[in-house]
C-alpha cells in the first residue's frame, strides 16, 4: 500500500518537475536578483507544484528563516562584544529585527495565504528597512563584516520576494510560463 501511493505520488509528480523549473526561470526573471532567486527557489523543496502565489510564500519563509538566525546572531555577539559602542549598535540591530522576526513577517506570511498582497509586501519590505537601519548604525572602525553580509543578503531576499508579490498584485495568481 506505501509501495502504491509513492509510486502514485511519483507519477504525478514527476511531469511537473520540469513545468516547475519553468515557473521559477520566470518568476526569478522578474526579480532584481535573478541568481539569488533561482539558487533559494530551486533548493527548497517545497517548490515542487508551487504556483507563483507558493513561490512567493517559500521566498517569504526562507527570508523570515534568514531574519531569525540574523537575530540570534546578533543576540550572541552582544553576548561576546567588549567594546560598549559595538555592544549599543548590536543592541540597536537586534531591537530592529525582533518586530521583523515576530511580527511582520509571520504576520506577511499569513496575509500572503489569505491573498492580501499588499498588505503582504508592506511587511516584507519592512525586512529590507530594518536591515539597512541596522547597517546604517555601523560605520567608521565599528564593522562587522559577518553583519553586514547578513543585512545585504536579508535585503535581496526582501527585495526578492516583494517582486514576487508584485507579481500577484498584478493578477498573476496562477501565473504559469
Ligand atoms: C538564507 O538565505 C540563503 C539564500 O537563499 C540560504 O542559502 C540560507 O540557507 C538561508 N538561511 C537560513 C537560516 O534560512
Ligand atoms: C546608532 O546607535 C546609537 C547607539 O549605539 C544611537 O545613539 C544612534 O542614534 C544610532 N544611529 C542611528 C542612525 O540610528
Amino acid at each position: 500500500m506505501k509501495t502504491l501511493s509513492l509510486l502514485l505520488l511519483l507519477t504525478i509528480s514527476l511531469p511537473s518537475i520540469q513545468c516547475d523549473d519553468d515557473l521559477i526561470d520566470q518568476i526569478c526573471k522578474k526579480t532584481p536578483f535573478y541568481d539569488l532567486c533561482i539558487s533559494t527557489l530551486k533548493s527548497n523543496s517545497n517548490t515542487q507544484n508551487s504556483d507563483t502565489q507558493g513561490l512567493a510564500g517559500v521566498m517569504a519563509n526562507i527570508l523570515l528563516s534568514n531574519a531569525t538566525d540574523t537575530l540570534s546572531y546578533i543576540r550572541a555577539q552582544i553576548n561576546e562584544a567588549s567594546d560598549p559602542r559595538m555592544e549599543r549598535a548590536l543592541a540597536y540591530c537586534a531591537e530592529l529585527y525582533i518586530p521583523v522576526v515576530k511580527y511582520n513577517l509571520p504576520q506577511a506570511i499569513d496575509a500572503l495565504s489569505k491573498g492580501q498582497f499588499e498588505f503582504a509586501s508592506d511587511g516584507i519590505s519592512d525586512a529590507a528597512k530594518q536591515a539597512d537601519a541596522c547597517e546604517k548604525n555601523f560605520s567608521g572602525p565599528m564593522k562587522l563584516e559577518a553583519l553586514s553580509e547578513r543585512n545585504k543578503l536579508l535585503h535581496s531576499l526582501s527585495d526578492v520576494a516583494v517582486a514576487i508579490v508584485k507579481l500577484l498584485l498584478k493578477g498573476l495568481i496562477n501565473f504559469r510560463p
